[in-house]
């Protein structure tokens, strides 16, 4: 794409009004450099990682980030991950790089890993939701790295879902719910992995995990000792803000099956899961891995959505490996 007629439509970020006026559809592109482009002139892009989809904007650009919470139309007190394209970003975001945290970013990074550290004064607290603390994660997926780089700053990027649907795994998921909304899409592959990263809190003595996802335990033990699992609590002031909020959903009920072989099932419903019910479903998905499960599982929610059924069946994993982050994903979206 000529990159003149790029910046031309990337002024459109200054003035959402006319975006709405004239319904300017989301600009699609395959480029990083086109999508970069966007960024740096104040808008907000949908870009590919191997978890989810996210949808970016400068760390350091409050309207932009404004922008991200209406786009998604999600709560102001859900704090935004920094996303890095290298390492040398960490330094922009805080200065307070715990023991527990380098060890993690020496493991993980880059990967789905998003560790949660005190942040320095530049970082706007509307990008924090208010919080002395920032999440920052360095994507594995090359195409996000290149993006991100070329930003030339780090990128807050919650996934790029309408708030409270299931995260988009492909550009076309988050079109769905995007576009129109937002400024530009880059469209790369599926996401590999189908599920968020695990978020961990390092600023404490021992670190602790806020949000269990693509990294497991076990790989986080096989590094840090001592981990606290948090336990959510009613408090007013939860440690991740994120979780007390709807999540994960299709529109159709879902409800979680144990044994699949005897549940009563309504009929209008799907099914996805491990093991083949003796029941007929409108759409079924047999996973033959967890891991396919927990890649498929978002993009089923959806399916299920656009066939507009009632209710969908989920076959319950052991909480294993990349069964924890699974089996809590759904239990949300079921709740
Ligand atoms: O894999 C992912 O993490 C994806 C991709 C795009 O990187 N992003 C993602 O973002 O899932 P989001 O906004 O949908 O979820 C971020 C989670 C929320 O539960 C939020 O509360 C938590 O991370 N979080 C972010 N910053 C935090 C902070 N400073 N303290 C505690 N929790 C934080
Ligand atoms: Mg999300």
């Amino acid at each position: 794409m000529n990159h003149k007629y790029i910046v031309a439509i990337s002024n459109f970020a200054f003035f959402p009004s006319l975006r709405e006026t004239f319904f300017v559809r989301t600009v699609l592109t395959i480029s990083s450099y086109a999508a970069a482009e966007f960024i740096r002139n104040g808008g907000i892009v949908a870009f590919p990682t191997e978890t989810v989809y996210g949808l970016g904007a400068n760390v350091f650009d409050l309207a932009a980030i404004e922008k991200i919470f209406e786009a998604k139309q999600r709560p102001s007190d859900n704090p935004l991950i920094a996303h890095i394209g290298e390492l040398e970003q960490i330094g922009s975001l805080s200065s307070d790089i715990t023991e527990t945290a380098s060890k993690l970013i020496d493991a993980f990074f880059p990967g789905p890993l998003t560790i949660v550290l005190k942040k320095n004064e530049r970082v706007p607290l509307i990008a924090t939701a208010g919080l002395d603390t920032v999440g920052i994660r360095m994507p594995r997926l090359e195409l996000a790295r290149e993006f991100l780089k070329l930003c030339g700053t780090p990128v807050v990027a919650p996934s790029a879902n309408l708030s409270g649907r299931p995260s988009p795994t492909t550009w076309q998921a988050a079109r769905e719910d995007l576009d129109g909304r937002i400024d530009c899409i880059l469209q790369g592959e599926a996401a590999e992995i189908g599920l968020e990263s695990t978020v961990v809190d390092c600023t404490g003595k021992f670190p602790r995990i806020l949000r269990i996802g693509a990294i497991t335990f076990d790989q986080l033990c096989s590094v840090v000792s001592e981990i606290e699992q948090f336990v959510e609590e009613s408090s007013e002031t939860p440690r991740s803000p994120g979780l007390k909020h709807r999540h994960y959903s299709p529109r159709a009920n879902v409800i979680v099956v144990t044994s699949p072989m005897t549940a009563l099932f309504k009929s209008n419903s799907a099914f996805i899961g491990l093991n083949k019910p003796e029941f007929e479903f409108k759409i079924m998905k047999i996973t033959d891995s967890v891991e396919e499960y927990a890649h498929e599982v978002f993009e089923f929610f959806r399916e299920c959505d656009r066939h507009m059924l009632e209710t969908v069946y989920c076959g319950a994993v052991s909480e294993q490996g990349i069964g924890a982050a699974l089996m809590d994903r759904i239990r949300r979206a079921a709740e």
